[in-house]
């Protein structure tokens, strides 16, 4: 079940800060740029499914076709259950495993998806190449990750060299946190074509979204655990995360204050 600890390689774990974030998660708004390419009847794979709130809109899509949802966390994939079961999706599977070494047949499902996946795993191209083996010819894969350098809390009381060190710590961590604009060119490597890339924000723009946000970044990233991790790498010191819980403070507090996180989105199809 859930529990409080970061793992070397994941850096965001399972905390129930982190999760309010991705049950804020949906299909119409995490994944718009791929519903206009899903039908009736499609098998599709998302891969790295986590709670699975995007995974049921996406089971919505393909009904009905089958949707399978993989995550190496057992904690995720029970929630994942209990949204599909809850919606009444019968046709969401949802498996514990590795997207590394994936329990389906060659050349099975239409559509592959990620959502914030490919930019906390350290070997991208083996994660690709075990996706496209399960593709069919002619298969859609479809990701949408951050873009470090495109996200901001404005005004910037001092929240950017926290950012930064967030960037670092991911980054410390095997991930890639700029792979939002690398898509294109990793897409390609990995021997897919065709390939159409856009971007979006997650948005923090009323009230509400930013007293959200200040409450994840206070629960998530002010946790012992970050804390922990980023001095034990050297990124940054018990003082300077002292300022920057002020600094998020003070933002939160400020009646104009907004915040961003940008995000990279591509399609691409297996030859
Ligand atoms: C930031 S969460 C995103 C969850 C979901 N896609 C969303 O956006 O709401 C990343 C997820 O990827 C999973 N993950 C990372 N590496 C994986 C791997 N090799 N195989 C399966 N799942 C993996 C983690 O367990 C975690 O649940």
């Amino acid at each position: 079940m859930a529990d409080d600890t970061q793992t070397s390689e994941y850096t965001m774990g399972y905390s129930e800060e982190f999760l309010r974030m991705l049950h804020r998660r949906s299909a119409q708004s995490h994944a718009a740029y791929l519903l206009p390419h899903l039908g009736p009847g499609m098998r599709l794979l998302d891969f790295g499914c986590g709670p699975g709130t995007i995974s049921v809109g996406l089971a919505k899509a393909v009904e009905p076709g089958e949707l399978h949802g993989v995550d190496l966390e057992e904690s995720q994939i029970l929630m994942a259950r209990a949204a599909a079961g809850a919606g009444g999706h019968a046709n969401a599977t949802f498996h514990v495993g590795d997207v590394t070494a994936l329990p389906f047949e060659d050349d099975s499902f239409d559509v592959a998806h990620c959502h914030a996946v490919l930019m906390h795993v350290p070997d991208t191209q083996a994660m690709l190449a075990e996706v496209k083996r399960v593709l069919k010819p002619g298969g859609m894969i479809a990701g949408r990750e951050m873009i470090g350098t495109a996200s901001f809390m404005e005004p910037d009381f001092g929240s950017s060299e926290a950012w930064a060190a967030f960037v670092q710590l991911i980054a410390a961590n095997g991930g890639h946190p700029q792979m939002g604009k690398e898509l294109p060119d990793v897409l390609l490597e990995a021997g897919f074509t065709d390939v159409r890339a856009g971007a979006s924000f997650d948005f923090f723009g009323t009230r509400e979204d930013v007293a959200f946000f200040h409450a994840v970044a206070t629960g998530w990233f002010f946790s012992d655990e970050v804390i922990g991790a980023a001095t034990k790498y050297g990124l940054a010191t018990q003082e300077q995360f002292e300022a920057w819980r002020v600094a998020t403070d003070r933002w939160r507090d400020h009646p104009g204050s907004v915040g961003a996180i940008g995000f990279g989105e591509a399609v691409a199809f297996k030859p």
